[in-house]
């Protein structure tokens, strides 16, 4: 890979870092809206010949959809030898199957809008539960990015004793991930079903950790409702203040008041989703990606 030329519509500090650890440059582009609300883009920087990483994340991907399509397409149409996504944030992952008749399955179809554009797609942690593989839908080479090392790394310089903590049964291998990684405990909550909504959610072994600082991980904060709940059993079991990590900040609504209000410590994310949370940074883990993706 020649110096590639890095094309941030929406320009972050993720992708300011992200140029840095590639060596890439920086490309002069113009993206803006025309007064009725259809999307303008203009390349200042020729891409002819380059190897070009557009990077942008696709929290609230509906604003963004064209103007992403335009910027890929037209890269191409100038000639760039290959147009490859840098997006840390993958939306339209989580409506996944059909959970009513009728509805539309936005995680099969959002990747045929966007994918026929690129050559390359990285990513961070996508949500991924029904379909296994983003190749399932990405019909494009994808390399994806743990934020499990960074933030396991954060854990140990920052928290003091801390005991990593899964909100449920599907978070127990990320928990875990991020536990070994920092040379900490790990426990999941354990959830009792009485009845639909009849759920008892208690602390195993909860005497055993009370001088912890749990440490509660997610890959997603949207409403933050999950993590919400969760500080309300930690705390009902006596646990210390705990403290939130999610990879990606999409903090929707009062989230973070919501947060707050339930009594979290410190609230730290990856900067995969630029919010004022970000405190753990992903640029070189995403340009080591880029490079064994061209490579
Ligand atoms: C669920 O499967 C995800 O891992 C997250 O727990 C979920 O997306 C968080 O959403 P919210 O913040 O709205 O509770």
């Amino acid at each position: 890979m020649t110096v590639p030329l890095l094309l941030a519509p929406w320009p972050t500090p993720l992708a300011h870092d992200l140029a840095a650890a590639l060596g890439a440059e920086p490309g002069a582009l113009e993206v803006r809206r025309f007064p009725d609300g259809e999307s303008f883009v203009r390349l200042d920087t020729s891409p002819a010949g380059r190897d070009v990483v557009v990077v942008a994340s696709l929290d609230h991907p509906d604003e963004k959809l064209v103007a992403l399509v335009l910027l890929c397409a037209t890269a191409r149409e100038l000639g760039a030898r290959s147009v490859r996504l840098v997006a840390p944030y993958l939306g339209y992952l989580r409506q996944d199957r059909r959970f009513r008749d009728g509805e539309a399955v936005s995680a099969r179809v959002f990747p045929r809008l966007l994918g026929p554009w690129l050559d390359g797609l990285v990513t961070v942690d996508p949500h991924l539960h029904r379909i296994h593989d983003l190749a399932e839908v990405y019909d494009v080479p994808c390399r994806v990015v743990h934020a499990a090392p960074a933030i396991a790394a954060w854990v140990a310089t920052h928290v003091d004793r801390p005991l990593i903590v899964g909100p449920d049964s599907e978070s127990a291998q990320w928990a875990e991930d991020v536990a070994t990684r920092a040379g900490a405990p790990w426990i999941v909550l354990e959830k009792v079903r009485h009845g639909d909504r009849d759920v008892e959610v208690s602390v195993p072994d909860v005497e055993r950790w009370r001088d912890r600082t749990p440490v509660l991980v997610d890959d997603i904060v949207s409403t933050g409702r999950t993590l919400v709940q969760t500080l309300g059993h930690l705390a009902r079991a006596g646990m210390r203040p705990a403290t939130c990590v999610g990879v990606h900040a999409l903090f929707a609504g009062d989230a973070l008041d919501a947060l707050r209000a339930a009594g979290a410590g410190r609230i730290v994310t990856t900067d995969a989703v630029t919010h004022p949370t970000n405190g753990i940074g992903l640029a070189e883990a995403l340009a080591d990606a880029v490079r064994s993706l061209a490579g």
